[in-house]
Parts: structure tokens; C-alpha cells; sequence
């Protein structure tokens, strides 16, 4: 199989087209992978056929940021609301998804990345949780780029299932309730031990969270382009990371001079 990563635990051979600063890559990176519907109406197309170009998209993506030493990147996939679109579009996507899991595995998992996912993937077909739970199983001990793919993924429906946990744990005696706080809290997120996304990019144009990742966005610098997922290439990742190379993050503080 042909090997696209530049190899397995270094970015020694990488050429830095975009003149990004190799040595402040954010650790965690979170894209909204939104836009494939607008791709496909733009060629006349069904939309199916933007969501197959859109996990299509992903590939070249997870490539980077592994070359370039991302530790984690999270991709929104699917939604806790995207249910209510119609029963072949959510089928067509679950389907694309997992073929892209089965197609990917090997090329992943020789490249060093684990397989995570966040959400509440019990709601989801069993074959998709099963694909789900094997790769994450047979990649957990990898050492390199930590993909969360985003499935069934609501930020209200995490903290309310991060409520639910914590409580039981009070309830048990396992943590006392004055002893809680916001770390506390983190620990039950499906996040639980991965920084906060530094950077959140969103294609396609819109400018909102759509119920991603609410508690840990806290301090996360927002990215948007007009560019639709099934577009978005290695030069834009390029260009979001260059962009937050150059912000100020004072995170409450007043700017060092
Ligand atoms: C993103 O593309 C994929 C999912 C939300 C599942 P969309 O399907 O939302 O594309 P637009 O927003 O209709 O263009
Ligand atoms: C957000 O996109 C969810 C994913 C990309 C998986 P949506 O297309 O569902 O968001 P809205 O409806 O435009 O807010
Ligand atoms: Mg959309």
C-alpha cells in the first residue's frame, strides 16, 4: 500500500509550503466539515455526492496534521440535530463514513494515529458503533495523531451525559460534590485528557458553533473561510494555522511587550 504520510513519527522531510512556524503547530485542531450540500448544488449534483466528496476531503487533512506533529484533531462528522435530515441523506453518510474508516485503517494505523471518536455513538447502527469500537481498540496504543472523529456529537448533549456521570459519582461517594470544579467537570467530557481545541475552522461560510465542542471552545481562536469542505486542501489548513500563529491569545491577560 502506498504510504502518503511523510513518515512514521517525524516531520523531518516535510517541505513548509505555507511558511508556518513548524515550531507553534496548535496542539489540537477542530474542524466543522460543513459545505458538502452547497458543493454538490454548485455542480448540480445530489447531495450525497458532496458528502462523498467531503469524507473524500478528510484524507489529504489528517495527512497534514500529522506530518506537521498536530497531536489531535477533531472532525464534526455528524451532529446530534443532523437526524432530522432526510432518512437517505443521514444512511448515505453514516455508509460513506465507514467505508472511509475500512478503506483508511491500515495507511492510519501504520502512520502512528489513533482512531477516537466523541459522541454518543450508542445511537448510532450497530455495524457503525462496531467499526467504531475496532478501530479505536486496534489503534489506542499508537503514539501519534489522535483523530476524534465527531459522530452523533452534540456539545449539550456531552455536558448533560458529563452531568449524569458526575452525578451517579456523587451520589456513590466517589467525588465530593464541593470538591468540584472545572477540571472536575472536563473529565467527564468525551474529551476527557485531550487539551482544548486551540484553533475551530469552519468552512462553507457560516459563522456559528452548531453545538460543537461548547465547554472546551472557552478559549479556542475561531477560523472561517468561505471555502466548502469538499474543497478545503492543504493550503487552507495552511493559511488557518498561519493566521493563528499570528493572533494574540492573552487568555484574560494583558499582551507581554
Ligand atoms: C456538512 O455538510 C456535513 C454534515 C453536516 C453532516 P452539509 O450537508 O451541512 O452541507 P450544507 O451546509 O448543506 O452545504
Ligand atoms: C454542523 O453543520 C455539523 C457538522 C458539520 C457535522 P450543520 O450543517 O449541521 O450546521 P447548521 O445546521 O448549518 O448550523
Ligand atoms: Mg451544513
Amino acid at each position: 500500500m502506498l504510504n502518503f504520510f511523510s513518515s512514521k513519527k517525524s516531520n523531518q522531510n516535510y517541505t513548509n509550503e505555507g511558511n508556518i512556524d513548524l515550531k507553534n503547530i496548535p496542539k489540537h485542531i477542530a474542524i466543522i466539515m460543513d459545505g458538502n450540500g452547497r458543493w454538490a448544488k454548485e455542480r448540480r449534483l445530489p447531495r450525497t455526492m458532496g458528502h462523498k466528496a467531503g469524507v473524500e476531503a478528510i484524507r489529504e487533512i489528517v495527512k497534514e496534521c500529522s506530518n506537521i506533529g498536530v497531536k489531535y484533531l477533531t472532525l464534526y462528522a455528524f451532529s446530534t440535530e443532523n437526524w432530522v435530515r432526510p432518512k437517505d441523506e443521514v444512511s448515505a453518510l453514516m455508509s460513506l463514513l465507514m467505508e472511509y474508516l475500512k478503506k483508511e485503517f491500515r495507511e492510519l494505523d501504520s502512520n502512528n494515529v489513533v482512531i477516537n471518536h466523541i459522541g454518543d455513538i450508542s445511537k448510532l447502527p450497530q455495524v457503525c458503533q462496531q467499526e467504531l469500537i475496532n478501530a479505536y481498540e486496534n489503534t489506542k496504543h499508537n503514539t501519534g495523531l489522535v483523530l476524534n472523529l465527531a459522530l452523533n456529537y452534540g456539545g449539550r448533549d456531552e455536558l448533560v451525559r458529563a452531568f449524569k456521570l458526575m452525578h451517579e459519582d456523587i451520589i456513590k461517594g466517589k467525588i465530593n460534590e464541593n470538591d468540584i470544579n472545572d477540571n472536575t467537570l472536563s473529565n467527564y467530557l468525551d474529551t476527557k485528557g485531550m487539551p482544548d481545541p486551540d484553533i475551530i475552522i469552519r468552512p462553507s461560510g457560516e459563522q456559528r458553533l452548531s453545538n460543537f465542542l461548547l465547554w472546551q471552545c472557552a478559549y479556542s481562536e475561531f477560523w472561517y473561510s468561505n471555502i466548502k469542505w469538499p474543497d478545503f486542501k492543504k493550503e487552507n489548513l495552511h493559511k488557518a494555522i498561519y493566521d493563528y500563529q499570528n493572533r494574540d491569545r492573552r487568555f484574560g491577560g494583558v499582551k507581554q511587550s
